[in-house]
């Protein structure tokens, strides 16, 4: 199939979103961006749709997708039993990097929620996004616009890279602001439960909606043997090619193991990166060094943790090793991204 890549400038948005809002409404796929990462698009209530997004993307049936609304009143549209709490959380969050997770209605076709009787649904802020799906009069279902198991896209070459051929469209609006998937909280539970953490924090959920609890799987930091209730986060996640090792600690001896496994390595013949804070990123001695920030700024680190992943892909490395990064607000959610693309490995120094 080939792919129409088409980049926004300052002219010509409307032609590009009617392009792409025909696409849509011909059951056809388009990636575009939003505010947190870019989504692979697809007409969330057409089912072949949805068939058409897990072969894209090679995911396994039973990860449901988030369908994509742009007006708030839409949740009644595709959800039942609407708690209060819904609409208090759509008031202070939407349009944002909230999902929140509701009973489907039967217009939601099973092929869209992965066989579950739960939608997750998220309007999203990006301008992009909300004209895209206000145009083309369709909610749109899109998960992370990847091949299942690698980082998300941060950057309209990150999906080109996994989604050329396959796919219809891509839209490329530049580098995406936050870099991190939105928040799932699951309002079908006594109390908010955080599936997946985000921009979003528990702290700032409980402002709004009192208290919010965690699935466990999501804050414990090895591998557990409980079942997150979100399926998507079972499946070994944000892979580079590599394997990626986290070390914590105290900040002298991570830089000291960090450099002593580099010239291992080196010894070895083999080609490390390193993920490194702009506080310690001198002090490295490697082939590749790719700094993430200021280890103060979770906000840098997340939007540039998937494509530092990315990029050592290209730049061949043997191994990975990354300094563990504060897991303060956001930092939860980029720390949360970090351990899943390590497949937890993480040494303690
Ligand atoms: O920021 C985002 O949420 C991005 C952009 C494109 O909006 N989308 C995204 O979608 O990250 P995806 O498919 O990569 O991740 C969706 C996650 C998966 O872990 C999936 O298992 C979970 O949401 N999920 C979706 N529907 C669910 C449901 N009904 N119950 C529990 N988990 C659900
Ligand atoms: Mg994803």
């Amino acid at each position: 199939m080939e792919t129409i890549i088409s980049s926004i400038d300052d002219g010509n948005l409307d032609e590009i979103v009617s392009e792409a809002s025909d696409i849509l409404r011909r059951g056809g796929l388009v990636a575009f961006p939003t505010e947190t990462v870019y989504g692979l698009g697809g007409n969330a209530l057409d089912a072949d749709a949805a068939g058409k997004i897990y072969a894209a993307k090679g995911r396994p049936s039973d990860n449901p997708l988030i369908v994509h609304i742009s007006k708030k009143e839409d949740l009644s549209e595709l959800a039942v039993d609407i708690p209060d709490m819904a609409w208090k959380l759509a008031d202070a969050f939407w349009p944002g990097p909230l999902t929140i997770i509701l009973k489907k209605n039967d217009k939601v076709p099973y092929g869209t929620t992965g066989g579950l009787d739960t939608v997750a649904i998220r309007m999203p802020k990006h301008p992009v996004a909300l004209r895209l799906i206000s145009e083309s009069g369709i909610y749109i279902a899109a998960p992370s616009a990847n091949l299942s198991g690698r980082p998300s896209p941060t950057r309209a070459e990150h999906v080109i890279e996994d989604m050329q051929g396959r796919i219809d469209m891509i839209i490329d609006a530049g580098p995406i602001e936050i870099g991190v998937e939105s928040t799932i909280v699951d309002l079908t539970v006594d109390t908010p439960m955080i599936l997946r953490p985000g921009f979003v924090t528990k702290s700032m959920l409980e402002d709004v909606v009192g208290d919010v609890c965690f699935d466990q799987t999501v804050i414990s930091h090895s591998m557990t043997k409980d079942r997150p209730k979100a399926p998507g986060m079972k499946y070994r996640h944000y892979a580079p090619k590599a394997q990626l090792t986290i070390i914590e600690g105290d900040n002298e001896r991570v830089v000291e193991k960090i450099n002593a496994m580099a010239a291992e390595n080196a010894a070895k013949g083999k080609k490390t990166g390193i993920i490194a804070s702009a506080e310690n990123s001198a002090r490295y001695k490697a082939d590749c060094v790719m700094t993430v920030g200021s280890r103060q700024d979770e906000e840098s680190i997340g939007a540039m943790l998937f494509h530092v992943l990315r990029s050592f892909d290209h730049m061949d490395v043997d191994m990975i090793l990354s300094e563990g990064f504060p897991e303060d607000d956001f930092g939860l959610a980029v720390m949360n991204r970090l351990i899943k693309a390590a497949g937890h490995s993480i040494i303690q120094v």
